[in-house]
């Protein structure tokens, strides 16, 4: 039985209040009461920065104006306009709960907690940020902000297992999330994290519920602790034949599956075996630039190897690769560093 006692009731009306002030409150999603438009804003939030997002939200909406115009187009198109933004498999499940939400829920998200959380990509912070930021419904939103503030808050002890501290910040955020107005307490809670109650040098002195806040008489800044990323390296080879590229859609890779890259191998060797397997003869190649891209487990050096081909070779052993234009735009998924490698591709053309 959860209790709302004064003291929770306090710190709602103090986010609240906050949140009305200093809150963002002209966000591109916000004062819609459009549940679709909330969907898309909060898949694309999820790892990524407001900032970043809003041109991404913005193009993608005009484009798709509402879910059943995403079903009516293929996956690929769906990456296309994801392109650059990353964690793909967000943009797959944007896809498939698309098709599911058509054929189930004539086009329109459900208003319930429990179907929304059936959907591939939606979980209970996001199917929870659904129904309280579109429609003001009572459900709690834990995002990475919110456990950060929680954690504080409370001085819960990161030194126990994930579940339990899952499980604390789940019953604490049920405790504190009011019956009404919720929509505005959850935006001011992911405001609070993202202005002040920031990861590195929050900003205390700033912070509406300070006075009872236990982080403040413990450490003002936590020792972040030191992430040693693994890196991993890969070899790519752009293979050129006038004006056109061989790009493979991927398939079953860890990384950037069902995007359009260019071809990927593990050593020089098996590059040169593929080479050979698929009859490819190159005019002449040279190494390109080494590329890093940062992934959030690790960071990958890219080794591009640069080729003119002799001729184009149109039957390649599997058929899974493109022929890309660079005359022209392709409406496919490209990885970020490879979008930047084809535009500066594209200056070179005759
Ligand atoms: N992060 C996740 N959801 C958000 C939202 N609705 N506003 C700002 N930051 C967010």
């Amino acid at each position: 039985m959860l209790q709302y006692t004064m003291k929770n009731w306090k710190f709602s009306q103090l986010i609240i209040n906050w949140q009305h002030i200093f809150g963002r409150n002209n966000l591109p999603w916000q004062n819609t009461n459009n549940a679709y438009y909330t969907w898309i804003s909060e898949i694309m939030l999820q790892q990524t920065k407001v900032n970043t997002v809003i041109p991404y939200f913005n193009k993608f909406i005009t484009i798709f104006r509402d879910i059943k115009s995403i079903s009516q187009t293929n996956l690929n198109h769906i990456l296309y306009m994801w392109s650059g933004l990353g964690y793909y498999t967000r943009a797959i499940n944007i896809y498939k709960t698309a098709n599911i939400v058509v054929s189930k829920y004539h086009g329109k998200l459900p208003e319930n907690i429990h179907l929304l959380i059936q959907l591939p990509g939606i979980g209970k912070t996001t199917a929870g940020a659904i129904l309280s930021l579109t429609y003001n419904y009572s459900f709690p939103i834990l995002d990475g902000n919110v456990k950060r503030i929680l954690i504080r808050f409370y001085n819960i002890n990161l030194k126990n297992k994930k579940t339990i501290i899952e499980k604390k910040l789940w019953h604490y955020i049920n405790l504190l999330t009011p019956i009404h107005n919720a929509k505005k307490f959850n935006q001011g809670m992911m405001d609070l994290g993202t202005l002040i109650c920031k990861p590195k040098k929050p900003k205390c002195s700033l912070c509406p519920i300070i006075n009872s806040c236990k982080y403040k008489n413990i450490n003002y800044y936590h020792k972040s602790k030191k992430i040693i990323y693994t890196k991993k390296y890969k070899f790519f080879i752009i293979l050129r034949y006038q004006n056109e590229i061989l790009l493979e859609h991927r398939k079953k890779h860890k990384i950037w599956n069902y995007l359009f890259c260019f071809p990927e191998f593990h050593s020089i060797r098996s590059m040169q075996l593929w080479l050979l397997e698929n009859n490819i003869n190159i005019k002449y190649y040279y190494l390109y630039n080494n590329i890093y891209h940062q992934f959030t487990q690790f960071t990958l050096k890219m080794i591009i190897i640069n080729s003119i081909l002799k001729i184009k070779k149109n039957n390649l052993k599997k058929k899974n690769h493109i022929w890309y234009n660079l005359k022209t735009i392709e409406k496919i998924g490209i990885p970020a560093p490879i979008t930047k490698i084809i535009k500066i591709l594209k200056n070179t053309i005759k």
